[in-house]
C-alpha cells in the first residue's frame, strides 16, 4: 500500500512536470546502440536539439509529395542552420508501396549518384516511410546511418522507435526486414496539426494499446482525456507521446530483438495484420485493423476465462469514441483470418500464438491458441 502511494505521487509529479514544458529527451540504450528520442513542439525550428552532422555526410531525405509540400521550408531552415547540403527523394504514399520495388528505386538512385558509406538517410514521414528508409539504410553498403523524423502520431509513438525496418510481401505484412536502429529520432508534435483525423485516430489505437498492455494509470488517463487528444491539445498530446515513447523504449531496452517481452507490443496485430494482408494494404488503415484485432484478442482472453468482460467494454467504448470500425471487414470470414494468422511471424509450426490482455495494464503471450476459440472471437466481433 505504502509503495503504491509513493509510486502514485512520483507518477503525478512527473506527469505535471512534463505537462508544463515543451521538450524532453529519452535515451534508448541498447547492447550495441545508444540514441535519443527528442520530443517537443517546434523542435526543429527552435533548434533545441543538438546533434552533429559532418561535412562529409551526404544527406538524402526520403519523403512523399504531401509532406514535402507542407514542410519543405521548415526542413530547409533546419538543415540550412547546420550548413549542410541535402537532396530529397520522393516515394509514393501508402502501405501498398511498402515493398521491395520502392527500396530498389532508392538504391538505384543512391548508386547512380555515387552516394558513399558516409551517407545519412533521413526518413521524413509516417511508419511506411520510416520502415522503407530504415530498411534501405540497413542494406546499403552493408549499413549506413539513418535519422527518423516521424510526422504521424502512429510513427511518433510506435513505428519510429526500436529499429524494426522492412517491407511487405504479397504473402504477408513486414515479411522482409531487419532490426536496425536510427542514430536519432526527432519527434515534433508540430507535424500533427496537418494530420487527418483518420490518421490521428489510427495513432491513438497504438496509444491505447500501451495502456492495455503496460500501464493501467495511463489507460485511465486516456479515458479521461480522449477528447483533448482527438482535438490535439498541445500539452496533452505532448504528455501522451512522451509516455508512449517511455513505455516503448522500456520494452526495446529489455528485449531489442523480440525474443520475449517486446512481442507484447503486438497486441491485436496478429488479427490486424491478417486484415491488412487480406485487404491488400488498401482501405483498412493499420490502426483500424489493430483496433479490430485488439477487440478480437479481448474476446479470445474472455473465452479462456482470463479477461473480464467489463474491461473489454471499456476498450470498446474508447474505440467507439474514436469512431473506428472494430468488426473487421464484412467480406472477410474466419477461414481467411486463420490462413494469414498461420504465417504471422509469431506463429510456430503452423500454430497460432497470440498476445492477449489479462487485465488493463498487463498482457501475456498465449501459445497455441485453438482455432475454435479464434473463430469464435472473430465472429463475436462481427456482431458488435
Ligand atoms: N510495433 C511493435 C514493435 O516495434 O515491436
Amino acid at each position: 500500500m505504502k509503495s503504491k502511494s509513493i509510486f502514485y505521487i512520483i507518477y503525478n509529479i512527473m506527469k505535471n512536470n512534463f505537462k508544463n514544458k515543451f521538450y524532453n529527451e529519452i535515451s534508448v540504450k541498447l547492447k550495441n546502440d545508444l540514441y535519443k528520442i527528442n520530443i517537443g513542439y517546434m523542435l526543429l525550428k527552435n533548434n533545441i536539439i543538438n546533434f552533429k552532422i559532418k561535412k562529409k555526410n551526404n544527406l538524402l531525405i526520403i519523403t512523399n509529395k504531401i509532406i514535402l509540400n507542407l514542410y519543405k521550408d521548415y526542413i530547409n531552415n533546419f538543415i540550412k542552420k547546420k550548413n549542410i547540403k541535402y537532396k530529397i527523394f520522393i516515394i509514393k504514399d501508402g502501405e501498398s508501396y511498402k515493398n521491395i520495388k520502392t527500396v530498389n528505386k532508392i538504391i538505384n538512385y543512391l548508386l547512380s549518384n555515387n552516394y558513399d558509406k558516409n551517407t545519412i538517410l533521413i526518413s521524413l514521414g509516417g511508419g511506411v516511410i520510416g520502415d522503407i528508409t530504415g530498411f534501405t539504410a540497413s542494406i546499403y553498403h552493408r549499413g549506413i546511418k539513418f535519422i527518423q523524423i516521424p510526422t504521424t502520431l502512429l510513427s511518433q509513438v510506435d513505428a519510429s522507435i526500436g529499429g524494426k525496418t522492412g517491407v511487405n510481401h504479397k504473402i504477408g505484412k513486414n515479411m522482409i526486414g531487419t532490426f536496425y536502429q536510427p542514430i536519432i529520432i526527432l519527434t515534433d508534435i508540430f507535424f500533427l496539426k496537418t494530420l487527418s483525423k483518420k490518421e490521428l485516430k489510427s495513432g491513438l489505437v497504438e496509444v491505447i494499446k500501451y495502456g492495455i498492455i503496460f500501464d493501467k494509470k495511463f489507460f485511465n488517463w486516456i479515458e479521461d482525456n480522449i477528447n483533448d487528444l482527438i482535438n490535439i491539445n498541445k500539452k496533452k498530446i505532448l504528455y501522451c507521446v512522451n509516455r508512449c515513447c517511455e513505455i516503448k523504449s522500456f520494452f526495446i531496452k529489455n528485449d531489442e530483438k523480440e525474443n520475449n517481452i517486446r512481442s507484447l507490443l503486438n497486441l491485436g496485430h496478429t488479427y490486424g495484420h491478417a486484415i491488412e494482408s487480406y485487404t491488400k494494404y488498401k482501405n483498412w488503415s493499420h490502426g483500424e485493423s489493430v483496433a479490430s484485432g485488439i477487440i478480437m484478442s479481448c474476446f479470445t482472453s474472455e473465452q479462456l476465462n482470463i479477461f473480464k468482460k467489463k474491461y473489454t467494454k471499456r476498450i470498446i467504448k474508447l474505440f467507439k469514441l474514436l469512431d473506428l470500425n472494430i468488426k473487421g471487414p464484412d467480406n472477410m470470414n474466419a477461414t481467411d483470418y486463420i490462413k494469414y494468422m498461420k504465417i504471422d511471424k509469431k506463429a510456430t509450426l503452423n500454430k497460432i500464438n497470440l498476445i492477449i490482455p489479462i487485465r488493463i495494464g498487463k498482457a501475456i503471450i498465449m501459445n497455441n491458441v485453438s482455432e475454435n476459440i479464434i473463430i469464435k472471437s472473430i465472429n463475436k466481433a462481427k456482431k458488435l
